[in-house]
């Protein structure tokens, strides 16, 4: 039997808690061989709440599942976790953008920053879904004094996925027909679907749906929006498909990626097609069979696309300065 992998979670009574425990527990992440530990975190008022979600879990008698430990003690959940979803925070309501979370949501980062930095595994990797998700991150790594930096990643996963899922709907293909389709910059409405550099069945997506009007009106807005169109129909943020994202985020990040393929993830910049150093952007990664990402180098982007870019940059900056206290 292989040794546990210690999976914390913060948030973990709320929606999208409720959706992503559950197959962590049964083997979707880490594989059918590997035991799993959930480290839960709750505020204190939903701990109650919280022991209900660990009864279902332990009624689901999954064979992985070792061990379900509940607390609001930060140093308690995140001790010697190995990865860290950190979901926990305040969702936007109708009307409002993410940025509009950023004071009230960024504090919590600082915290659990720091108890990550003091407690988790050397080698933890974090991925942030709380918003927006972005400039968590750069606040939480701004914690980090023992764990590595390069560690702390935020989710546009769910962006790239939407952006799929519209590709896959237009050209009616299966959604694995398409490759390299990334999401670039920040988890907000300035996000850079690209399509320019994606393939339908090995062919230009452009070629094969040859519909510019669309490309870059109807398809870009409805990624970039799909957030505030999910809360306006139900009333509540995306939580089911932001799960299933985190799910691909983490599974796909202890995993080689397929040759050909692209998967978008939020991570520090090092300066690639001209993002600030330091930032945490989504850009286009590869994993490798070390489990460390790459930038994918080399792609060609028209003026237009490092426009988009440089927008979605400057507007990260713009939040960075807002928390500058925090970092
Ligand atoms: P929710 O309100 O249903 O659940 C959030 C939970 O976090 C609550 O149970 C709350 O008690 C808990 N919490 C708050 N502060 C905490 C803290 N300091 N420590 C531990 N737990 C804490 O919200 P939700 O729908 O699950 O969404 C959670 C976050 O994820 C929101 O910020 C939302 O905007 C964000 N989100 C991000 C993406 C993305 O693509 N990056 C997608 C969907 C939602
Ligand atoms: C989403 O993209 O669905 C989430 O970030 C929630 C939101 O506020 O849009």
């Amino acid at each position: 039997m292989k040794a546990p992998i210690r999976v914390a979670v913060t948030g973990a009574a709320g929606q999208i808690g409720y959706s992503l425990l559950f197959p962590i527990a049964a083997g979707e992440v880490f594989g059918p061989e590997q035991p799993v530990i959930l480290q839960l975190l709750e505020l204190p008022f939903a701990i109650e709440a919280l022991k209900g979600v660990e009864m279902e879990l332990r009624d689901c008698a999954y064979p992985l599942l070792q061990d379900v430990i509940c607390t609001s003690d930060v140093e308690v959940g995140f001790k010697d976790a190995n990865v860290a979803m950190l979901v926990g925070s305040k969702p936007r309501g109708p009307g409002m953008e993410r940025a509009d979370l950023i004071r009230e949501n960024g504090v919590i980062f600082v915290g659990q920053g720091k108890a990550l930095d003091a407690v988790a595994d050397p080698n933890c990797k974090v991925v942030v879904v709380g918003n927006p998700c972005n400039t968590n991150s750069l606040i939480a790594r701004a914690q980090f004094k023992r764990l590595n930096p390069a560690n702390m990643t935020a989710m546009t996963r769910l962006d790239q996925n939407r952006a799929l899922a519209q590709i896959a709907q237009k050209a009616n293909v299966p959604v694995s027909a398409i490759k390299r389709l990334a999401v670039w910059g920040n988890h907000s409405p300035t996000m850079y679907p690209d399509f320019t550099n994606a393939t339908i069945n090995g062919e230009p997506l452009e070629v094969v749906i040859n519909d510019d009007a669309w490309l870059n009106g109807a398809f870009m807005k409805t990624v970039q929006q799909r957030g505030a169109a999910i809360i306006n129909a139900r009333g509540k943020s995306s939580a089911a498909s932001a799960a299933w994202a985190a799910i691909d985020h983490v599974r796909d990040w202890f995993r080689p990626t397929p040759e050909g393929e692209w998967l978008s993830m939020v991570i520090t910049s090092d300066g690639s097609y001209g993002v600030p150093e330091g930032l945490m952007f989504s850009f286009p990664v590869t994993v490798d069979a070390n489990g460390d990402y790459h930038i994918v180098q080399g792609i060609e982007l028209s003026a237009a696309a490092k426009a988009r870019i440089m927008n979605s940059a400057e507007e990260l900056l713009a939040e960075r300065e807002m928390v500058k206290e925090m970092l």
